[in-house]
């Protein structure tokens, strides 16, 4: 069942994690075993997103990353693609009054340039207008893809340095992560994948480097408020060693 309600009920674990990113998987499974169509999935979807993204404000996550569209999903035949392009739209019309009066920041991490002129002037106007607020992110990652996020980071630091604004030895860690589309996020303490596929899906691989991953078997569209407070109490069980003992 889904635990809309009970979103502020939960009890707030001691150790939370700064910054969770989802992959949201399973809405074409979820859909199947209801004999119902995939758009129907994708449906329910956006329901578990409203959901989610309430739960995570009322626990105290500074940001949530989620993965609504990547860079491969253009593969998927050209009506599912319109109707993913379609539930964002529906979820910025119906939802962003909500972020904007709940001091939300919307971001976007990828290439959102790419969509169709209506959803990425719908897009932009939802980061400006709630370009003002200061409480925790809400990041979207639309065509989003971590190979081309890095691909893009080392032209701009090669271009720098080959123009002679910067010693190519000076590009370190840092100078790579303040080049990334995550550099105003605070980093990433937990990635989940729902539906139980193990894979990153070219998802934030720089941010993950230390990031708990969990892999869990509910679809995304059963995912709800519960199932993210399981979540980030796992990550409070477990110790993080960043490489020592
Ligand atoms: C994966 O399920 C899900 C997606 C590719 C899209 C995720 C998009 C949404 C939840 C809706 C739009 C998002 C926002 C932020 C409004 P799948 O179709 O790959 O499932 P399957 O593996 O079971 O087929």
């Amino acid at each position: 069942m889904m635990a809309t309600a009970a979103a502020t009920h939960q009890p707030v674990p001691e150790v939370l994690p700064r910054h969770v990113a989802i992959i949201m998987d399973g809405n074409g499974r979820w859909a199947a075993r209801r004999h119902l169509p995939r758009a129907a999935g994708h449906r329910a979807g956006v329901e578990a997103v409203r959901t989610v993204t309430r739960a995570a404000r009322a626990m105290g996550l500074e940001a949530l990353t989620l993965y609504a569209f990547s860079s491969e999903n253009w593969r998927r035949p050209e009506d599912e693609v319109s109707g993913l392009m379609g539930l964002l739209k529906f979820f910025i019309r119906h939802d962003l009054a909500e972020l904007v009066r709940e001091n939300v920041r919307l971001r976007v991490i990828g290439d959102y340039r790419r969509f169709p002129a209506d959803v990425v002037a719908l897009v932009e106007d939802a980061v400006e207008r709630t370009a003002a607020n200061t409480g925790p992110i809400l990041a979207i990652a639309l065509n989003y893809g971590a190979q081309a996020e890095l691909v893009a980071a080392a032209q701009r630091l090669a271009a720098r340095a080959a123009a002679g604004g910067m010693d190519p030895a000076a590009i370190d860690v840092d100078a790579v992560e303040r080049e990334l589309e995550t550099r105003e996020l605070p980093p990433l303490d937990l990635l989940i994948r729902t539906s139980g596929e193990q894979r990153l899906s070219n998802f934030l691989l720089w941010q993950a480097a230390y990031a708990e991953l969990l892999f869990v078997e509910t679809l995304w569209p059963d995912f709800g408020a519960a199932d993210l407070a399981a979540a980030v109490d796992a990550f409070g069980r477990r110790q993080r060693r960043y490489g020592g003992l």
